[in-house]
């Protein structure tokens, strides 16, 4: 970084901003397998955060990658950089005093530890989507595990590039046996007892 650089601080703080909204910003970080339903279930969530009054930002993978992130590959190197990225931007959102909802495969334990690392105690909030590799791949929405086992897309996630699952999440969901609702549920219970909104 350029030593010239110097941080300026804001006359509105962080702590001004998430009192005007009377919550506690965080980053509810999804993780999981591509059809895991990362997506769906932070959907659900953000609608029922919405719905309840509450103020919140969702940052999808899909949508990321045709955007900021739209130079980066899945080699593990741009995975590692796309995650950096969004770890970043989700920190300023944080700042801004709202619920971050990001839905990202993440697979490397290592890059989602540096996110937590870049936030404060409490505000990194893991959610792993624990869906079996089979049932996504039953599910294949996109197509995208056919084409993966019929070696058309290289470095794909539980086929031919790992996924590390979270060892300690503050939110475990397996997603197999219940609803897209219950699933959003037990997000949105867990913020509430934990006061976040
Ligand atoms: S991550 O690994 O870098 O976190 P990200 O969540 O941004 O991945 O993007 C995953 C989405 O990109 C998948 O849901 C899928 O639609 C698509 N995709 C395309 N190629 C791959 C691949 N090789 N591995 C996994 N997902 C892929």
């Amino acid at each position: 970084m350029n030593e010239n650089i110097v941080w300026h601080t804001t006359n509105v703080s962080k702590t001004e901003r998430s009192a005007q909204k009377k919550q506690k910003p965080c980053i509810l970080w999804f993780t999981g397998l591509s059809g895991s339903g990362k997506s769906t279930v932070a959907n659900a969530v953000e609608a029922q955060l919405f719905e309840a009054g509450a103020h919140s930002y969702l940052l999808d993978g899909d949508n990321v990658r045709h955007g900021i992130n739209k130079d980066l590959s899945f080699s593990d190197e741009d995975r590692i950089e796309n995650i950096r990225r969004i770890g970043e931007i989700s920190k300023l959102f944080v700042d801004s005093g709202l619920l971050v909802l990001t839905a990202f495969i993440s697979p490397f334990r290592g890059d989602r530890e540096m996110v937590r690392n870049l936030v404060e105690q409490g505000e990194f909030i893991e959610v792993f989507i624990d869906t079996p590799l089979a049932v996504c791949e039953q599910r294949d929405p996109k197509g995208l595990y056919k084409k993966a086992r019929d070696g058309k897309i290289p470095h794909f996630t539980g086929i031919s590039s790992p996924y590390e699952a979270p060892e300690e999440p503050e939110i475990h969901i397996k997603t197999a046996d219940k609803s897209i609702a219950e699933c959003a549920e037990q997000v949105v219970s867990y913020l509430r007892e934990q006061g976040y909104f």
